[in-house]
């Protein structure tokens, strides 16, 4: 049958991975897309730069919105990064041209996110995005599909793999931050600018687009509560480790009486927690709804590998033409977002 053709902007750690995968994995995602997936463009910003992989004859483009318009792409995979500029511009030109596009992206969606829903709609295109939180995690798919019968009270976890992995490596070996952030960089698990990520707000922005999923509200991610784990010390984590707990950076979102909760801290989890027992790039999401309880998951939440894994799975999904609502509901009828009043900070 037909190839779905891919416009792929971005061949850093995940749009490598990813180009890897769609040849190596031929085979196996035609057979579960119901037809063969290739890369028709590409688009980077350094056309020379060596990324390991063999381009052939897929066409350049410098320019990544000529990618998004181009007649040869049917699908817009945006693996830039980036909260505006290229991302932003190409994402808006495949969605108004009615283009599926498939992105890892959380910045962009934890500020466009609401209004990117809409025009998604308004053209009758579909904007995938389970790479953008938790990695090879699959917590955007179980919010928004496989729990949709529950109201859910509250979602939290360990959303960012860099800082994970740091506080890990700092406990376990004694090593200084710089040095674990210095590893976890060159892992590809960071931002393009780390400060993202140790500062917290790479998990606002997760944690934004979680709360909209499990709340069914418009996304908010400026009235998060954001404290980052710069601050934290060896001397923390032997003293936490002292009383029973370990240090955790946490991103939670919570239903009140008055509104929705969201913050982002370290915080001192017991021992025997599930989160407490999630090492390294792991990221652990935890939801508690009104049928199933509590659930966890537990897996790599960076790297080039566990992420690509999550566009596959959109991309296979647009392939077998399912469509589905950004945010779980029709992005007109997301509830305003209400800040609780409650200030657990
Ligand atoms: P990288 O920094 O490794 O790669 C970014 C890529 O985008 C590079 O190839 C770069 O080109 C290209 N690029 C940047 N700006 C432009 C532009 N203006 N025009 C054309 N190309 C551009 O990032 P990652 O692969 O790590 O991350 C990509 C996205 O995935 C981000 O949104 C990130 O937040 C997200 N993500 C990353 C994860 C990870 O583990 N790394 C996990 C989950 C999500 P060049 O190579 O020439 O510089
Ligand atoms: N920099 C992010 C992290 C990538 O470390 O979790 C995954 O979103």
């Amino acid at each position: 049958s037909k190839p779905l053709r891919l416009g792929l902007a971005g061949l850093g750690t995940v749009g490598s991975s990813l180009f890897r995968l769609i040849d190596e994995e031929a085979d196996l995602i035609a057979s579960r897309a119901g037809c063969p997936i290739v890369v028709s463009g590409v688009s980077a910003r350094n056309r020379l730069r060596n990324r390991g992989i063999d381009l052939g004859d897929v066409a350049w483009f410098d320019d990544p919105v000529a990618l998004a318009n181009d007649p040869s792409v049917d699908v817009f995979v945006e693996l830039m990064g980036g909260e505006g500029g290229a991302a932003e511009a190409s994402v808006r030109a495949a969605l108004s041209a009615g283009k599926p596009v498939v992105t890892a992206n959380k910045a962009l969606l934890a500020k466009h996110g609401n209004e990117l829903a809409e025009l998604a709609e308004d053209n009758d295109a579909v904007l995938a995005f389970e790479a953008a939180v938790a990695g090879g995690i699959p917590i955007i798919k179980t919010l928004r599909e496989s729990l949709a019968g529950n109201t859910i009270s509250r979602v939290y976890g360990i959303l960012n793999g860099t800082c994970n992995y740091i506080l890990t490596r700092m406990e376990r070996e004694n090593l200084p931050f710089e040095t674990c952030l210095a590893e976890a960089q060159r892992l590809g698990y960071a931002e393009a600018d780390p400060t993202f990520d140790v500062e917290g707000f790479d998990t606002a922005h997760k944690l934004a687009i979680l709360t909209s999923l499990a709340f069914g509200t418009k996304i908010d991610a400026s009235s998060i509560y954001v404290e980052g784990i710069r601050e934290i010390t060896t001397a923390d984590i032997e003293a936490a480790d002292e009383l029973g707990y370990r240090i955790k950076l946490l991103g939670v979102a919570r239903r009140t009486e008055t509104g929705i909760e969201q913050r982002v801290h370290p915080t001192m989890v017991p021992k025997s927690s599930a989160v407490a027992r999630t090492d390294d790039v792991l990221n652990a999401v935890a939801v508690d709804g009104s049928l199933v309880g509590e659930i966890v998951l537990v897996g790599p939440g960076a790297g080039g590998n566990a992420t690509a894994s999550a566009v596959a799975g959109d991309i296979v999904d647009v392939a077998r033409g399912l469509k589905l609502a950004t945010f779980g509901r029709p992005a007109k009828m997301l509830a305003p977002y209400v800040q609780s009043d409650m200030h657990a900070h």
